[in-house]
This record gives structure tokens, C-alpha cells and sequence, in this order.
């Protein structure tokens, strides 16, 4: 390893990636460890991070990890669940109960390096069942909170131990609920374990060129090129590190692209110098017969997945590239949300890890450069690899495209709604003051990190953005068995709901697609394309009223990394003109805005 690296344990809970991000801020690199990994793999690091988890330390969950980690003379930092961990290893007492949730104050009992550069009194983001009540010998109080969400007092909120070099906060320091976090764990990185600030961009090129160069050898690279963010990154790298003759890229239009979209990534390629070595190819024949009739989306993904690599090894042996590795512009998230590791539930299987790209990876015959990196890394990347602005800021969009933007039904799954649940929601809603409806659909979510698959609710209302949204919160935290909150644009909640059945067809992708172009269009009219992360715009096979027989949704959202999202809202004169001019397309039937954050939805819908 040519960089001093932070080992992050992730022991299942939301934030791993989380902390690996901000150690990374750090300039030095942070990787990913499974607590089960054989104790050599630690042994190289130069600090141990373990992090929270959803298991329960006063129950003995999850306690199967490499536990001689601790016999490593490398300094360990546990957050929530680790500390819990090393407080209980070295003789502590960890009990059910004592729990904090949200805000709390921490009082620092003496100056410490871990807290050099922070005030006596810092905020805190709590989140814990479990508590640390006694401490074991050699390790001292370094901080207790006052005031939280019980206002009473709560000890060893922060612990250590100099001599082992063993530390615990029982908060997540990883959060931006935590202002002093970053310098914590920066302290912890820099001051405890001495790692040198060398993990540079600058130095990250260099060393993925190096890379690049050894995994390809004598042999070329193909990449698959949507034109996104991540693989016109990839495409520069490769192009740095292997010349124009042994790297080939493929567009592949395969129909579930945006409007005009591929005429213009073409178009991009050249203007980026890359169009000699561009090959194009219309597949959209391949990926609508593929499709057929799938309705489920990890149905829909798989086929999309495997489609991908039936054209590229179609366009191979056509075009005589022979002797060449698939290259991908893959990014971390990717990975993670496909349950990448051991813990993680699948909540999406991402196009590029379907179960052919998992054999070819494991045969050796994928190259990606970026499959350690999250989106904000990528696009630091891309502007030190000299890529226009534009076109790193362009919005995210995935490699299925509209395929999971297009939601299919049978007529059957989804639209049974339990009464109780339905009443539960209107119920909800009246107390509330608006007008709730469970609608007979479902679409993916995330919540406590497991995929759920439930259906959204209809709210109806002339409440304010910021009120709806509050109150959609509320019910999707109170309500069990929903996933999402969608607000109505028409004033009138309708009175009948039916769901069509519909598969991906040309002309249902079309409408999504003349939706989607009024959204993103007017979105850069307003000038807001650079206030919003992403915005998917979904057609789902619901009619309100008998009249049309499709609804749009509209998701503006926040984020930074993906892993987590808020709810945006449009301008409103933005949202008026959408209503109009999306409402005349043929056979929409409903507009409406989607509230929800992630968790407990995902961005897209499938
Ligand atoms: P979710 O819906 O999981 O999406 O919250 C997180 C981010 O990932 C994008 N996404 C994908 N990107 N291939 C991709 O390249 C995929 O299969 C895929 N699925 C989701 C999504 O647009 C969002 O930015």
C-alpha cells in the first residue's frame, strides 16, 4: 500500500461509507472491512474504525467478528455500536436502555487530542438503544452529554484509553448533525494514528494510470459509455493511461435513454476528442424485446444488466475486437446498494453488477478505475483530468434509464390494500387536515438499510411545500406497510383509482420520455439545474377518474452522495406550467411531486 489507510469496519449500519468519506477528506485513504475479514488484512492499516451497526451489544448481536483486532498494536476508534464493542471487550458494562436519539450536548472532561481545535461544550448526533455504564480498567471518561432528547445527563459519551490507544464515541461523529465531527475524526486520523495527508488526486491519477496500465497489459479496453458523469471520467483516465489504439468506447442507445440523449453524448465525445475511437450502435430493438412482459424491477434490471453485455459482446466480435477487457465507469455506491458487502441488503441490483458482470469480474475481465470513488470524488477527478464543467455536472442518471422509471403492473400485484391500512392513512390525513390515499402500486424504498417494496400515498392538500412535506415525514415514520408520500398537483383528491396493467413499451417510453424533457427543460429555464442533485420524472399505470390512464411523478431531490437524499420542491410558477403542459400530454391521467427522502424511498422508484 503506497498511502498510510484507515480501515473502516462496517459493521451494517447506514454511515460506513459515511465515514470512509470523511476520512478521505483527510487525504488519507480510508477503505472497507468486513468485521469478519482475516485478522492479515488489518494488520497493514494504520488505524481501525468500527462502526455502528443495527445489532444490539447488550445481546450479544453480531459479536462474531476478528476480535484479535484488538491485539494489533493500531490505534481503534469505535462509533455507537464500536464503542459499545471496545467498551465491553476491556471490561465495561454495556445495558439495554439509556438511549438517545437526536441533538445532544457533549461536555469535554479534559483536553484530549481527539477533541484538539473543539470547544468544552460540542454538539452531538445521537442514535443508540444500548448504553456503556461502567468502563473497564485503564480507560477514562473523555466526555459526557448533558440536555439530550431526555435532558438528563448520560456518562461515557466519549472514552479512551492512551496507552492502548482504544477510543469510543458512543454519538456518530460522521454526520453533519455532529459540527465538530470532521475535526474529531480528523484528529483521530492525523493526530492519533499519524497518517500522512498523502492520498492527493494528483497522486490518485498517477496511481490509477499505474494500475490501469498493469491489469490491461498487452490487451485493450472496451467501455461501455452512457455518457454520464462516471464513464466519460473512466473514458479520459483510460485514454490517459493506454493511448487512443487500445481503448474503443461503445454508446449503446438502448432506448431507455433521455430524449435526443445519445445524439448528444456522441456529440460530447467528440467535442471531449474522443469521437475516432466511438463506436454506435441503436439497440433498442434488444432491450425492448428482452424486456417483454417483466413487470418486477429486479426483474427488469437483470434483463437490462445482461442485455448490456449481449450487445457489447455482439458489437466485439462484429467490429473484430478481440483480446480486450470490459471497462466500466462503476462507482462505489453502486456496489454498496447491490449489497456489496456481507450486511447489506440488496436494495437495488445496479446494471453494472448483474450476475454476468460478477462472473466476468471474477474471471478477471472488468476494469474499474472508479469503483472505489463516490460521486463527488468522481467529478473532483474529472475536473483535474481537465473535463468541462458541464459535463460533470450534469445530473446523475442510471444505467437503466427510464426502464426503472416506467413502472409495469399485471393489474394484480399491489392493488390489494389492506382496509385497515387504507383506513389508517385516510384516517391520518384527516386528523392532519388533507387528504390521504394509499394508491395501488409499489415502488422501492430503503428503511433501517433493508429494501422494502410498498405502496406510495397520495396526499391532496394546499398546504405550503414545507408543511406537506413535514407532515408527509411524520405519517411515512408513523404509518407501517408505505414507502413514499406524493403530493397531488391537481387541488381535487380524486375519487376513483384504478391500475392499468402495462409493460415497457415503445409508446409508454415515449410519453415518460416527452414528461421527462418538459421536466429537465424547465428545470434549466429556471435557472435551478445546478440547486438540484437529480430529478427523475416516473410514469406509473394508474388512472384517476377514468380519465387517462398513466400518472407522472416528478422527484427533485438533495444529496451529495446518493446513499441518502431530501425531497426538493420546483419553483412554483415552474410547477404550474408542468402541470399544464405535462397534463396535455395524451392519456395523463395525474401530476404529482414526490416528497419523500431517502430513507425511507430510494431516488428512483425500481
Ligand atoms: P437509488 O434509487 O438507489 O439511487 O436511491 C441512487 C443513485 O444511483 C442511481 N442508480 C443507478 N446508477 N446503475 C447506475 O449507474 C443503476 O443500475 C442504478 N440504479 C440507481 C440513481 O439514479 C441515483 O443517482
Amino acid at each position: 500500500m503506497n498511502h498510510d489507510t484507515i480501515a473502516v469496519v462496517d459493521f451494517g449500519g447506514q454511515y460506513a461509507h459515511l465515514i470512509a468519506t470523511k476520512v478521505r477528506r483527510n487525504q488519507v485513504l480510508a477503505e472497507i472491512l468486513q468485521p469478519e475479514d482475516p485478522i492479515e488484512r488489518f494488520a497493514k492499516y494504520k488505524g481501525i474504525i468500527l462502526s455502528g451497526s443495527p445489532s444490539l451489544v447488550s445481546r450479544g448481536e453480531d459479536s462474531q467478528y476478528t476480535h484479535a483486532i484488538f491485539d494489533l498494536d493500531i490505534p481503534i476508534l469505535g462509533l455507537c455500536f464500536g464503542h459499545q464493542e471496545i467498551a465491553k471487550y476491556y471490561g465495561g458494562k454495556v445495558v439495554h436502555g439509556g438511549r438517545q436519539w437526536g441533538r445532544a450536548n457533549m461536555r469535554v472532561v479534559r483536553k484530549h487530542p481527539l477533541f484538539a481545535g473543539l470547544k468544552d461544550v460540542e454538539q452531538v448526533w445521537m442514535s443508540h438503544f444500548d448504553s456503556v455504564v461502567a468502563i473497564g480498567p485503564g480507560f477514562e471518561e473523555l466526555g459526557f452529554t448533558e440536555g439530550g432528547s431526555d435532558q438528563e445527563p448520560h456518562h461515557f459519551s466519549a472514552i479512551g484509553n492512551d496507552e492502548k490507544k482504544r477510543y469510543g464515541f458512543q454519538f456518530h461523529a460522521e454526520v453533519d448533525d455532529t459540527p465538530g465531527g470532521d475535526q474529531m475524526l480528523s484528529n483521530f486520523v492525523r493526530n492519533i494514528c499519524a497518517c500522512d495527508p498523502s492520498w492527493t488526486m494528483d497522486r490518485y491519477v498517477e496511481e490509477q494510470i499505474e494500475k490501469i496500465r498493469e491489469q490491461v497489459g498487452e490487451q485493450s479496453v472496451f467501455l461501455l459509455a452512457s455518457g454520464g458523469v462516471d464513464s466519460t471520467v473512466a473514458a479520459i483516465l483510460f485514454h490517459r493511461a493506454l493511448g487512443a489504439l487500445r481503448v474503443q468506447l461503445l454508446h449503446i442507445d438502448n432506448g431507455l435513454m433521455r430524449k435526443d440523449e445519445s445524439r448528444r453524448v456522441v456529440q460530447s465525445y467528440k467535442e471531449l476528442g474522443l469521437g475516432d475511437t466511438l463506436h454506435f450502435i441503436d439497440a433498442s430493438d434488444d432491450f425492448l424485446a428482452a424486456l417483454g412482459k417483466a413487470i418486477e424491477p429486479e426483474k427488469k434490471r437483470a434483463i437490462i444488466g445482461q442485455t448490456f453485455i449481449d450487445v457489447f459482446e455482439r458489437e466485439a466480435r462484429r467490429l473484430g475486437i478481440s483480446d480486450h477487457l470490459l471497462g466500466q465507469g462503476t462507482i462505489y455506491p453502486d456496489t454498496i446498494e447491490t449489497g456489496g458487502t456481507k450486511r447489506a441488503d440488496t436494495i437495488k441490483t445496479h446494471h453494472n453488477r448483474v450476475p454476468i458482470i460478477e462472473e466476468m469480474i471474477a474471471a478477471g475481465r472488468v476494469v474499474e478505475p472508479l469503483a472505489e470513488l463516490y460521486k463527488v470524488e468522481v467529478r473532483e477527478l474529472g475536473e483535474k483530468l481537465g473535463i468541462p464543467h458541464p459535463m460533470l455536472w450534469r445530473h446523475p442518471f442510471p444505467g437503466p434509464g427510464l426502464g426503472v422509471r416506467l413502472l409495469c403492473s399485471d393489474g394484480k400485484q399491489g392493488s390489494a390494500i389492506a382496509a385497515e391500512l387504507a383506513w389508517r392513512v385516510k384516517a391520518h390525513g384527516e386528523k392532519a387536515g388533507f387528504t390521504a390515499q394509499v394508491l395501488p402500486i409499489r415502488s422501492v424504498g430503503v428503511k433501517a438499510d433493508l429494501r422494502s417494496y410498498e405502496n406510495p400515498v397520495l396526499l391532496t392538500s394546499e398546504l405550503s411545500f414545507a408543511a406537506i412535506s413535514e407532515a408527509a415525514g411524520v405519517m411515512l415514520a408513523e404509518i407501517e406497510g408505505i414507502n413514499r408520500c406524493i403530493w397531488n398537483l391537481a387541488t381535487k383528491a380524486p375519487s376513483k383509482v384504478t391500475l392499468r396493467t402495462a409493460n415497457v413499451t415503445r409508446e409508454r417510453l415515449d410519453l415518460l420520455r416527452e414528461a421527462d424533457h418538459l421536466v429537465m427543460e424547465g428545470i434549466r429555464r429556471h435557472g435551478i439545474h445546478d440547486d438540484i442533485w437529480q430529478c427523475p420524472t416516473v410514469l406509473a399505470p394508474l388512472s384517476f377518474d377514468d380519465k387517462g390512464d398513466e400518472i407522472v411523478i416528478i422527484r427533485p431531490i438533495h444529496s451529495e452522495r446518493a446513499m441518502t437524499a431530501v425531497a426538493a420542491t420546483l419553483p412554483p410558477p415552474l410547477l404550474k406550467e408542468l402541470n399544464e403542459s405535462i397534463g396535455a400530454l395524451p392519456g395523463i391521467s395525474g401530476i404529482a411531486l414526490d416528497l419523500t427522502s431517502k430513507p425511507p424511498g430510494t431516488i428512483e422508484w425500481e
